[in-house]
């Protein structure tokens, strides 16, 4: 699950990443953007920016905003939105930053997708200037894990999360690889609610874009995967059409020694 690949997958759709599924998550973003205040004057890096939504929330509080991802065409939007952000393509398991670069570096839901998870989080370490923070993040939900459990063998095994090496979903494990990457304390939260779709149609379209989803679109032919959505999103359906999912992300918080 090389960056490159990874980078590939992500990059299949970006406008419909940007448009369908990244602002779903935005609780995620405001609870942990009220964790971080104040962030004015802060040099922060998102790793795994997506097409930056976080990082143009960031901005708009005032810190002077990197933004990194494997993903060209992630990349590629995200500076189409004219934050004043920098913006690079890279991978989380070698960032081009010196040593404390960043008071404050974040990773939703990226980390999950390094070959080596355990490496990301000594490179987010190693960018974590003294007395900085970071905040890495992971899909932890009984309703995320069912839909990953239909998606992920549709798709070749090497290009899906791999939670062999790293459970970010095990808090403890979380914690400790966090501790041994360089950061003094480590502590968990989950951020807990529900997303609407308007309809079965909307809510397969967030679907799409994400990286094991294409990989198994590729790999197993969108019919099949669509049919697999549906049976996931069906039960999900109410009487007015609307479909909700209840998500869980688990939070896990590092503060580097001062
Ligand atoms: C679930 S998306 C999250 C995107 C964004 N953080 C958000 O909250 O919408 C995972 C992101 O991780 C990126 N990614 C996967 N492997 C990576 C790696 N090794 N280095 C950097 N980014 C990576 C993908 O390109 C994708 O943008």
């Amino acid at each position: 699950m090389s960056a490159r690949v990874q980078g590939a997958l992500w990059s299949r759709d970006p406008q419909g990443w940007a448009e369908h599924a990244e602002g779903r998550i935005m609780p995620l973003y405001e609870r942990v953007l009220e964790r971080l205040h104040p962030l004015a004057g802060k040099r922060l890096l998102d790793g795994g920016c997506g097409s930056g939504l976080f990082a143009e929330l960031a901005a708009s509080r005032g810190a002077d905003v990197t933004g990194l991802d494997a993903a060209p065409g992630l990349v590629e939007y995200a500076r189409r939105r004219r934050t004043p952000a920098r913006y690079t393509v890279g991978d989380l398991q070698r960032m081009p930053f010196a040593d404390g670069a960043f008071d404050v570096v974040t990773a939703f839901n990226s980390v999950l997708y390094a070959a080596d998870p355990v490496r990301a989080l000594a490179e987010i370490a190693r960018v974590t200037a003294p007395a900085g923070r970071a905040v890495v993040t992971v899909g932890a939900g009984p309703e995320q894990a069912e839909s990953a459990a239909l998606i992920n063998p549709l798709a070749p095994r090497g290009e899906v999360p791999d939670h062999r090496m790293l459970d970010l979903a095990d808090a403890d494990a979380a914690q400790r690889a966090l501790r041994a990457a360089g950061f003094a304390t480590a502590e968990t939260a989950d951020i807990v609610f529900d997303v609407d779709f308007a309809d079965l149609d909307d809510a397969i379209a967030a679907q799409l874009p994400a990286g094991p989803v294409a990989a198994a679109v590729r790999h197993s032919g969108r019919a099949t995967v669509e049919a697999a959505l549906r049976s996931f999103f069906a039960p999900r359906t109410r009487v007015d059409g609307t479909v909700r999912m209840g998500l869980v992300f688990r939070c896990h918080l590092a503060e580097r020694a001062r």
